[in-house]
């Protein structure tokens, strides 16, 4: 299994919901490292550009209002697999399809208020990661 790095966000309303330590407990019970962190009050550019993909996308708009309504937590998770074990751990996109156990199932109730992001691709994760941390600020162990 290779050694992976992959960009994981605790979203506004997780942070607002005092569940950021749960919710890192979790990656680090399943063997995720976190290899850099930091909370970050987004600005309408900085979350419009990390979500640029889905910028003709119905949602784009709120999805970026609820991204900067309030502060998030953005870390570097690094282990064996880690995006798709990050992304078993958070469960479907939308809440009320994930699977028992998953962070979005105990901790967000609608698809627009999900509690965490995580990538999805070797490729996004370069990106996402890049996005929001310096090489020096991403300290693997
Ligand atoms: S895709 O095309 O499969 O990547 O799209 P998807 O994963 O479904 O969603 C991409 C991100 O958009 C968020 N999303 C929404 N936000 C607001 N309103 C609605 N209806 C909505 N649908 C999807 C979704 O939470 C994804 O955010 P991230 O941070 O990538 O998980």
């Amino acid at each position: 299994m290779a050694t992976e790095r992959t960009l994981s966000i605790i979203k506004p309303d997780a942070v607002a919901k005092n569940a950021i330590g749960e919710i890192i407990a979790r990656f680090e019970k399943a063997g995720l490292k976190v290899v850099a962190a930091k909370m970050l009050h987004l600005s309408d550019e900085q979350a419009g550009g990390f979500y640029a993909e889905h910028k003709e996308r119905p949602f784009f708009k709120d999805l970026v209002g609820f991204m900067t309504s309030g502060p998030v937590v953005v870390q570097v998770l690094e282990g064996d697999d880690a995006i798709a074990k990050n992304r078993d751990l958070m469960g479907a996109t939308n809440p009320k399809e994930a699977a028992p156990g998953t962070i979005r199932a105990d901790f967000a109730e609608t698809i627009d208020a999900n509690a965490v992001h995580g990538s999805d691709s070797p490729a996004s994760a370069e990106r996402e990661v890049a996005y929001f941390f310096s090489a020096d600020e991403i300290h693997s162990r």
